[in-house]
């Protein structure tokens, strides 16, 4: 199996992303780091880890890194879309975490992953991408142990949290790039203009609640979401953002990519976080289409293994 880690802030997509991840066995899930984003690095660590007591595997080490972005100090929440703790009011519902976070922290346990792998190693961000800069700019010398890094992030079209930017570049749009622009890592970028073409229903959801009692947890995880998109935009359809990255990550080829320089914006100004293609750079592979039906169905399938 592909040695795997997830840099998370989780969250509701990011839940079903892991037990995604845990289920799957092209991939062997050897560590979750975790960072500030749709609430607080505190809440994101804790999250990880009842999702991991969740998912039957109590035993992957949660590790806890960066608590806001690199340069500037506003750390933002998405509470809207994902409930004030982060899981849609059911986080007190699931397992308490099985250990305390390595105190090492994010950054030392990637690297000891990437030191200690045999093969090549996937990172799969999900959320705002400091942890990652972080570990490119202090371990530079492990950067040829990095396989691919699959980022759910990133919009070439409209944002959803401004009008350009998407929530994770926008959350921290020095670090994301310095990522899209490091001419060695091997970067492949998961944006909304594909994630939000591959959203799921409401027979979706009911089939998830019907697969047994993990996927009855997860479905009510899934309601506050489900609510948000309606709300915003009308749809009884959620966007399953971050399990889609991590689908690629398991199953590499699952999504098209085409090949292009990214630049992010990161001025003060409105277009701040916007991740516009074009300009000098190494070519990162941008996710733009798929077959969203098998991805959707897949990702049913395997969540329901657990
Ligand atoms: C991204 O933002 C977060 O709210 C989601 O978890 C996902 O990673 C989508 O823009
Ligand atoms: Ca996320």
């Amino acid at each position: 199996p592909i040695p795997l880690i997830i840099d998370t802030d989780p969250g509701v997509d990011d839940a079903i992303a892991l037990m995604l991840a845990v289920a799957s066995p092209e991939v062997d899930l050897r560590a979750v780091t975790t960072v500030f984003g749709n609430v607080a690095l505190t809440q994101t660590t804790r999250n990880a880890g009842r999702v991991l007591a969740l998912a039957g595997r109590p035993d992957v080490p949660v590790a806890a890194g960066a608590a806001r972005p690199l340069v500037h100090d506003r750390a933002e929440r998405a509470e809207q879309w994902h409930g004030g703790d982060g899981l849609g009011g059911h986080a007190s519902a699931l397992p308490d975490p099985a250990a305390e976070p390595d105190p090492r922290g994010a950054v030392a346990v990637m690297a000891g992953v990437l030191r200690d792998a045999a093969e090549p190693v996937t990172i799969a961000p999900i959320g705002p991408l400091t942890n990652v800069a972080l570990l490119l700019a202090v371990h530079p010398e492990l950067v040829p142990r990095i396989g691919r890094i699959v980022w759910m992030g990133g919009s070439l079209g409209a944002g959803n949290v401004t009008g350009a930017a998407e929530f994770n570049a926008h959350c921290d749009p020095e670090a994301a790039h310095r990522v899209l622009t490091q001419a060695d890592v091997p970067v492949t970028m998961v944006p909304l203009d594909l994630t939000h073409r591959c959203t799921a229903g409401p027979d979706w959801v009911a089939a998830l609640d019907a697969g047994g009692s993990r996927g009855h947890r997860l479905a009510e995880v899934v309601g506050h979401y489900r609510a948000a998109f309606r709300t915003r935009y009308g749809v009884d359809a959620v966007a399953l953002h971050d399990a889609v990255a991590v689908l690629e990550a398991i199953r590499p080829g699952t999504l098209r990519p085409e090949g292009m320089p990214v630049q992010v914006a990161c001025d003060l100004g409105p277009a701040r976080g916007a991740t516009v293609p074009g300009g000098e750079g190494p070519a990162v592979r941008v996710a733009l289409d798929a077959e969203f039906d098998a991805v959707l169905a897949d990702v049913l399938e395997r969540v329901g293994r657990l």
